[in-house]
């Protein structure tokens, strides 16, 4: 590129430019003018000698599951997630997964923290930055938070196991798609069934959504008990409560929060 700034500060000021505007990753060594690109030549019509014409190879082509639709890709989604038998051998499988393209722009796979052991798991949406170069869910902001209104009811992440329904960070923290959603589905499920937890705690709307099939948003549907059907028949108690993302933005909602952390410690206590 030969309109790069020299000095520093320039540098900084497009890379602070960028950041603003959402750009926080690079796809490739090298940038693309895809505007410079030649268009594409209509097909013409070819002797009997002609070779057959190639696709331009992408910089970056996706593994041919990633490429498939979205349908089909579920589908060897919940084949897979369905033979795995442990929790250590499902996170193996989905870090072989190649089905989800959110894997090839992630740094790592955020698949647990805390204990799979413990009576309760929390569930959220997908990894941010934070958790993305750690490889473990709500390591960042909202992981602090949500770690403070645990302690309020006594617990830990010695006591919680931790997850979110997409186990990769979208691009620049993007929401993750439906199909995204839809083919990362069948892995949570089953992370679920295998954990087995007594209680489930769906972190913000996408979660309670995508594992309760509620229609409503968050705030209609927060602090009111729900079951988790699994797919072996367990029923789990299942309770929405306000993503702590949404709770650092708005932190007048906070009171709400506390009052489905207290719903969940009167639950664990037999009280509710
Ligand atoms: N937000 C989420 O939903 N999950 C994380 O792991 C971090 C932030």
């Amino acid at each position: 590129m030969q309109d790069l700034p020299s000095d520093r500060d320039a540098i900084q000021a497009l890379l602070d430019f960028h950041v603003e505007a959402g750009v926080d990753l690079a796809l490739d060594e090298t940038p693309h003018n895809r505007f410079a690109e030649p268009k594409a030549e209509p097909a013409k019509p070819q002797g009997p000698k002609a070779p057959p014409a190639q696709p331009a190879p992408s910089p970056r082509a996706l593994p041919k599951a990633a490429a498939s639709a979205p349908e089909e890709v579920a589908g060897m989604a919940r084949e897979q997630a369905r033979h795995a038998q442990s929790l250590e051998e499902l996170e193996a499988i989905l870090a072989g997964f190649d089905g989800c393209a959110l894997k090839f722009s992630a740094k790592n796979l955020a698949f647990a923290d805390g204990n799979p052991e413990g009576r309760v798991m929390l569930v959220g949406e997908a990894p941010g930055a934070d958790e993305d170069r750690i490889g473990k869910p709500f390591m960042g902001r909202s992981g602090q938070l949500l770690d403070r209104m645990l302690a309020t009811i006594g617990l830990d992440r010695t006591q919680v196991y931790v997850a979110n329904i997409v186990p990769w960070r979208p691009p620049g923290n993007r929401t993750p798609t439906p199909q995204e959603i839809a083919i990362c589905k069948p892995f949570i499920a089953r992370q679920i069934e295998l954990a087995s937890p007594e209680f489930l705690l769906c972190l913000g709307g996408p979660a309670a959504q995508n594992l309760l099939g509620t229609k409503e948003g968050i705030l209609r549907t927060r602090g009111r008990w729900f079951t988790y059907k699994a797919e072996d028949g367990r029923e789990i108690k299942a309770l929405p409560t306000l993503h702590p993302a949404y709770l650092l933005r708005q932190p007048l909602q906070k009171r709400l929060g506390w009052r489905d952390f207290q719903a969940l410690r009167r639950a664990l206590d037999g009280r509710e």
